[in-house]
């Protein structure tokens, strides 16, 4: 495969040859694009050496047949690598903004694959205006991000903000190409979206402010990359008209469980984003209810059953299982305890200390934690873009 692979100017740019090594290594062709900011770290002989390629990084360099040398690159390579990319390139990307060599080349690059590795101070790293740049660019269908890891930095500090190792992002760019625009193609993947109503009588029932938004913006960003979805949603107002959405409308938590457990065998995956009552009415009557007395109505509630649990149990080695927390008090110990409990891969923390998370609207803002100890924290971001980053987090980049 054809790689350009883009150097900006941060301090792990001198991990840029080794990178084109190991690329190389692998059969690729490799063209360097620097800033000049890049160079400042890494020199234009080491690449062109390593690359064995005139490194690109003038936009109207005279040995430039055209001033289009840009749309010419676009056009020769296959996928578009930034290692690393620093805030500044990042904010560039995210805004549209070309101004040199390389931001004028990913601007034209959007639409083939592009992938970038951040690289920054921890707190530019956590700054609002980056982690809205990061969230708009997550959710572009053929971008893919990797790291930026924890770790030592070069201001002396330690925390999140270091680029992923040469290793890392050359075995993120196999897996990209083994399917760039699809990565999910010939996977099956079940959701669970919405409230569960629980039935008093025929016109009466118990349910929640669920919307069901989270459990649709999956089924589109799962679509989105090739999956095939089992959408299962309780009622909500909600259609999705997608070929690869295969929607089942139910109303009861026990409808849903009949629903998901026959439907999880087939699957790869499974996210489980709907509300589901923990409880129903004992006993749900066929007509309605008349009023009876003036001390008021008991309704005896029973256990409904856990759905995440039982896919819980019953998955399979190969099979990945995401579910949902939203907690109140003792927020992480709690999900970390649901994410044993229930046998999952990733548990989704829904926080509801901040404004615009949780029911009823369209943001949310989460902390995604692993079974292997990591922890991923999302800004406030749009549901769907939530969605995508729970999509790439938990599904493609494990791959
Ligand atoms: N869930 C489910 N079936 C249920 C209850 C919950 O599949 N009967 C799933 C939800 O879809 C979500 C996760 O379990 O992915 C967490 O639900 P939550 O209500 O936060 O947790 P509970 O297991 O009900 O625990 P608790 O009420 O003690 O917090």
């Amino acid at each position: 495969m054809r790689i350009v692979l883009g150097i900006t100017g941060g301090i792990a740019a001198y991990k840029a040859p080794q990178l084109v090594r190991l690329l190389v290594k692998a059969g690729h062709e490799v063209q360097c694009a620097a800033t000049d900011h890049a160079l400042q770290f890494v020199t234009r002989v080491s690449l062109e050496t390593v690359s064995g390629r005139p490194l690109y990084n003038d936009l109207f360099s005279p040995a430039n047949n055209r001033s289009t040398e840009h749309i010419s690159l676009k056009d020769w390579g296959d996928a578009l690598v930034v290692a690393p990319a620093t805030a500044n390139f990042i904010g560039k990307l995210a805004n549209g903004i070309a101004d040199d060599a390389l931001s004028t080349l990913a601007l034209a690059f959007c639409g083939k694959p592009i992938m970038i590795c951040p690289a920054m101070n921890t707190q530019m790293w956590f700054a609002p205006p980056m982690q809205r740049n990061m969230g708009y660019l997550r959710s572009l269908p053929l971008l893919s991000v990797v790291g930026p890891e924890g770790g030592e930095l070069a201001c002396g500090t330690t925390g999140d903000g270091r680029m992923s190792e040469p290793e890392t992002i050359a075995k993120a760019v196999e897996a990209l190409f083994a399917n760039p625009a699809m990565p999910l193609t010939g996977q099956r993947v079940l959701v669970t979206a919405g409230p569960t109503y629980e039935r008093i009588d025929s016109v009466r029932f118990v349910g929640n402010y669920s919307s069901g938004n989270m459990g649709f913006a999956l089924a589109r960003s799962l679509a989105a990359h090739g999956a095939e979805v089992d959408l299962v949603s309780g009622p909500t107002h909600l259609d999705i008209d997608h070929p690869a959405v295969h929607l089942t409308r139910v109303e009861s938590a026990r409808e849903m469980y009949d629903v998901a457990t026959a439907l999880y065998p087939a699957c790869q995956a499974a996210i489980l984003s709907a509300a589901v009552a923990d409880y129903r009415p004992e006993h749900t009557a066929d007509h309605k209810l008349k009023k009876q007395s003036t001390d008021g109505l008991t309704l005896h509630m029973v256990q409904n059953p856990d759905i995440l649990a039982s896919l819980g149990a019953s998955k399979r080695k190969g099979q990945t299982l995401i579910g949902f927390a939203l907690e109140t008090d003792n927020e992480e110990a709690n999900a970390s305890a649901k994410l044993q409990r229930k046998n999952l891969d990733y548990i989704v923390l829904n926080s509801l200390r901040d404004k615009g998370a949780g029911f009823g609207v369209d943001t949310n803002k989460v902390t995604i934690m692993g079974r292997d100890g990591s922890r991923l924290d999302s800004p406030l971001m749009s549901k769907q873009q939530v969605a995508d980053l729970i999509v790439e987090h938990c599904l493609i980049h494990q791959q």
